[in-house]
């Protein structure tokens, strides 16, 4: 039997016939996923609040709608989760990959008495109780199949302090102790549950505390310059599908006995420290 990893019969779309949804998958990150498991052969269904972004991106990749939709969720709200996993299913029949990947960060307060508890509240809900939803949501559906797996967008915010505000922090830490604690309870069912971290990508949540009209091409090249050069990794930037592709990866069977994790996309940026100029 070959055990050639470039074995040309593997399949070229690793998600063929598989049911996904993606939440966040009007904007960045989450559009990131969603155009490449389209790419490669899934059927979706796109949970967002920003409901035109969210047909705009069903309307470029399909003529027929019938591999695709859109539906407004927030996923905040365990109604809208439930009903809106439901209608997957009911549209395609199962629900294999639930990717989590919503998320808001709030406002820079670098004053902790000054802290809005608001904010505090808000990040929390949509980022820590918003994935806990969809995840809760998603084993009802996977658990009676004894297969699915689960994929939720944390951050190196959750391993490296100092980094992002602390209720985006909290929430981001909170991904990971969900992903492991989910994923100890779920493993009996045959269900993989994992989380991303990436570095930083220029994104809308990037720019959130800047009105829009500010957020140009040259700002955003700027924001990209900056993470470029705090990055550990040089040469090579941080974008969506590098991402997109992690999501896949745990997505897919090439993932198959992976459950748990926390896979880092940060070109080593949280687990070295420069500071001492010592390799620079
Ligand atoms: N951009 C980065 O540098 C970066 C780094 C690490 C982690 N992340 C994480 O990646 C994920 C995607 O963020 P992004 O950078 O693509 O930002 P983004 O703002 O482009 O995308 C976030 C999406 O989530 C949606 N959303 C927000 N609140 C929601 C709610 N209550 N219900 C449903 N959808 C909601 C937004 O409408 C938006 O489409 C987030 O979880 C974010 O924390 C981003």
């Amino acid at each position: 039997m070959s055990t050639n990893v470039a074995d040309s019969s593997l399949p070229a779309q690793r998600l063929l016939g598989k049911v996904a949804i993606v939440t966040g998958g009007a904007s960045g990150i989450g559009e990131g996923i969603v155009r490449l498991f389209h790419k490669h052969g899934a059927k979706i269904c796109i949970l967002d609040v920003q409901d035109e972004l969210g047909q705009q991106i069903c309307e470029s990749l399909s003529n027929d709608d019938s591999n695709i939709c859109y539906l407004h969720c927030d996923v905040s709200n365990e109604d809208d989760v439930r009903q809106a996993i439901d209608f997957t299913v009911d549209k395609f029949s199962t629900l294999d990959i639930m990717v989590n990947n919503a998320g808001v960060m709030e406002p820079h307060n670098p004053d902790i008495r000054t802290f809005d508890l608001n904010r505090f509240e808000k990040t929390m809900n949509i980022n820590a109780k918003g994935t806990f939803i969809g995840m809760k949501h998603a084993a009802r559906i996977m658990m009676p199949n004894k297969k699915g797996t689960i994929v939720s967008t944390s951050s190196m915010a959750s391993v490296i302090a100092g980094v992002s505000p602390h209720a985006y922090t909290a929430s981001k830490h909170a991904i990971v102790g969900l992903t492991q604690n989910v994923a100890a309870e779920l493993g009996k069912h045959g269900i993989r549950v994992n989380c991303v971290s990436p570095y930083g990508v220029p994104t809308p949540l990037t720019f959130n505390q800047l009105p829009k009209e500010y957020v140009t091409d040259e700002v955003i090249a700027g924001a990209r310059k900056q993470i470029t050069m705090k990055a550990n990794l040089q040469g090579v930037d941080l974008t969506v599908d590098d991402v997109a592709n992690a999501v896949l990866f745990f997505a897919s069977d090439d993932a198959k006995y992976v459950s748990g994790t926390n896979l880092l996309v940060d070109g080593g940026f949280s687990s070295v420290n420069h500071s001492f100029g010592f390799f620079r």
